[in-house]
């Protein structure tokens, strides 16, 4: 078979750090390559050079044989390579279609005047969602999508090119399960009219179902390629990392204390949103909610948290009513939230990683708004050595961290403002399995100190592994609550659906 792209000794190194060690590689026509490895093992970093986003430090690279020397973006795709980067890249303030069609808007002529043919764009978009079963308006304006249907889209524009190489940096890490099935149907289609795609994803599980190679990395080393027919994942995960012990199901404590909630929600409702909430989070209670893509577990936090207004309704932490909603006023009650969206509401990406880890907690360091530096100091470090993150100096801005590590970010600075009650929504997006792991472990470590934590995630597995109880969500409404002991992963995806 013949190689469509070919590196050889390819390596980028920033600073102290090398993210991608001399790979050399064939990659194959018309198969898709997944490209494993831990956090911060160079993958985003090999599709950025093949994408022209970054260029190599040294080595090269071939596509159908000839020398590929991209310095931009465009320069690659030029060379039929269409990327989907691991950050989604939309421009919130536009429609869907205008993303879509951004820079090549098609056009028409009325009595001679140049002008955008929206309709054309409009139906054209419109075909292109069906395409991947998505019930989104052309229309609609990007920012009022959820992080997953914003990930739809992004991979739908990306589709409208047409493109024969597609390197694909963990597009499914915000998709149900529904989804991700379309997805993969839409990238067999692909397949067989001879595009080659390269795919990220921590999700061990989607390998055998899309894969047909597996390449490892392991901090920049290539550790190995193998046929994903003739691997297990057992084999893979021992690639990935080594000499760490497999990720070991840790166990569970529970200390919940069923007598007084520390949060109560009532019949919390906004129009268009969610409708009539209520429930209590008890003392040192890890509680899920479950939902498909849309269902409205991230409004119901958001709303909880202040982030956004609700109509009618009340949220009691501890006792009294909070009625001044707004996330400096939580946050003083012992709130905290990781968002799903580390980019625009999690991490200022400029900043260090010191400063990041520690801005949630500015009243605690700071009480006379002037930040002191040596109590500021033990709780970067804790966070960067208990979640293991990998950065090279505390200094450095977290732009320079890989997706999964920058995630970790967002999680240890919440742990730094010692909240009485921590949402987790989608804590392991991006993160990779280990390190999925020992996010699951602080958790119930927390919660044995007596943190009661809501879980939101599109992983249903992930769910019932963490949870002492399961809420359901659908079309904005509690439709039931399930023992995540007595439920098997159909029955959880069942209960989504609506199938109660
Ligand atoms: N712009 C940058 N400046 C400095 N270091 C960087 C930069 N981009 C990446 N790195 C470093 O290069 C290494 C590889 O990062 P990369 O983003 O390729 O990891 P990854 O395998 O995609 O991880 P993840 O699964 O977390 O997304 C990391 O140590 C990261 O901190
Ligand atoms: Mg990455």
């Amino acid at each position: 078979m013949t190689a469509v792209i070919e590196t050889d000794a390819l390596t980028k190194v920033y600073g102290n750090v090398v993210a991608l060690d001399a790979f050399s590689h064939r990659f194959e026509r018309s198969r898709i390559h997944a490209l494993m490895g831990k956090n911060g093992s160079g993958k985003s970093t090999l599709v950025k050079m093949l994408s022209g986003v970054v260029q190599p430090s040294r080595g090269s690279m071939s596509l159908g044989g000839r020398s590929a020397v991209f310095k931009t973006p465009r320069d690659a795709f030029d060379a039929n390579i269409v990327t989907v980067h691991q950050e989604l890249s939309l421009v919130p303030e536009l429609s869907v279609a205008e993303n879509i069609f951004l820079g090549r808007m098609p056009r028409t002529t009325t009595l001679g005047v140049p002008r955008i043919h929206w309709k054309a764009a409009q139906t054209a978009t419109r075909a292109l969602l069906d395409t991947m079963g998505l019930d989104i308006s052309p229309t609609t304006r990007v920012a009022d999508l959820s992080v997953g249907q914003q990930q739809v889209v992004e991979i739908a524009k990306a589709m409208s090119f047409d493109p024969a190489l597609l390197l694909l940096d963990e597009p499914t890490s915000a998709l149900a399960s529904k989804e991700v099935d379309m997805l993969f149907d839409l990238l067999r289609r692909l397949k067989d009219r001879g595009v080659t795609m390269m795919y990220i994803s921590h999700r061990m599980s989607e390998l055998a179902e899309i894969a047909d190679t597996v390449t490892v990395l392991r901090d920049g080393h290539h550790i190995g390629s193998v046929e994903m027919a003739q691997s297990s994942n057992e084999d893979i995960i021992d690639m990935m990392f080594g000499d760490i012990a497999r990720a070991k199901r840790p166990g569970r404590k529970t200390s919940i204390d069923a007598e007084t909630p520390i949060l109560s929600v009532r019949n919390l409702t906004r129009a268009h949103a969610f409708d009539d909430i209520s429930f209590d989070l008890k003392r040192g209670e890890v509680l899920g909610i479950a939902g498909m893509l849309g269902a409205g577990r991230t409004e119901v936090l958001r709303a909880i948290f202040g982030a956004d207004p609700y109509d009618s309704g009340e949220v009691i932490i501890d006792g009294e009513k909070a009625d001044t909603a707004n996330p400096r006023a939580m946050t003083a009650l012992g709130l905290g939230y990781t968002p799903e969206n580390r980019k625009e509401v999690g991490l200022v990406q400029a900043h260090s990683v010191h400063s990041n880890l520690s801005i949630a907690n500015l009243p605690q360091i700071a009480p006379k708004g002037l930040i002191n530096k040596r109590a500021e100091k033990p709780g970067v470090q804790r966070q960067i050595e208990q979640l293991h993150i990998k950065v090279d100096h505390a200094d450095d801005p977290v732009s320079s961290l890989s997706g999964g590590n920058q995630q970790k970010v967002v999680i240890g600075k919440w742990l730094n403002t010692d909240p009485k009650i921590l949402f987790f929504d989608e804590p392991s997006r991006g993160v990779d399995v280990h390190a999925k792991q020992q996010i699951f472990q602080i958790i119930w470590e927390q919660a044995e100190r007596g943190l009661s934590s809501i879980f939101v995630s599109t992983e249903l597995e992930e769910l019932l592994e963490v949870c002492d109880r399961i809420l359901v969500m659908k079309e904005g409404r509690l439709i039931g609550e399930l023992d995540p002991a007595e439920t098997t992963l159909t029955q959880l995806y069942s209960a989504c659906m609506g199938e109660l």
